[in-house]
């Protein structure tokens, strides 16, 4: 398990084994990767991030996974699989799961209001993009591409 502290100064623990925390996931992030480019939303606020959000009442992490990827950029995914958790000490601790998938085609929509578009960005503009989310700069960040990288050549 790696602990660092967020770019808000919070503690986070992010593990890739299942089942690490007590605190049950109703976050999640998507990491995908088509023809070399990773599949990123623009949130109004945070800024440039890979797709996720919280779970709706009733909703498993899988099916809150591909109804957020699909709300925030248009994209439709397959083969969602497990990847990482991680747990941000806020006021209230709360548990995000990470997936990876894959591209499953592409619809023009209307993005709700926190969302300005979506983007595929490179290798370099996923690390570098002048308008990144906050969460997309942290040590947790780094180490899940690492892990990402080290499991199979094409991420
Ligand atoms: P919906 O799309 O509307 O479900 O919400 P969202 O996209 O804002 O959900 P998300 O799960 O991304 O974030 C919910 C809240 O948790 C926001 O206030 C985020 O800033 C915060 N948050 C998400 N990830 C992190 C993180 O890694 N560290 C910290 N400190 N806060 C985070």
């Amino acid at each position: 398990m790696l602990t660092f502290t967020d770019l808000h100064g919070l503690q986070v623990d992010l593990s890739f084994l299942r089942g690490e925390f007590e605190v049950e996931p109703k976050h999640v992030l998507v990491f995908l990767k088509h023809e070399n480019k990773w599949l990123c939303t623009i949130h109004k606020r945070r800024g440039v991030e890979v797709p996720g959000g919280k779970l709706e009442e009733g909703e498993t992490l899988e099916e809150a996974a591909i109804r957020e990827v699909f709300e925030e950029t248009g994209v439709h995914v397959k083969n969602l699989q497990w990847f990482a958790e991680y747990a941000v000490h806020d006021e209230v601790k709360f548990c995000k799961t990470v997936f990876t998938a894959q591209f499953a085609g592409q619809e023009h929509i209307e993005f709700d209001l926190e969302t300005s578009g979506m983007l595929w960005l490179t290798d370099e503009e996923f690390i570098h993009h002048p308008n990144l989310s906050f969460h997309m700069k942290d040590q947790g960040m780094r180490k899940m591409l690492e892990e990402l990288k080290h499991r199979d050549k094409q991420w």
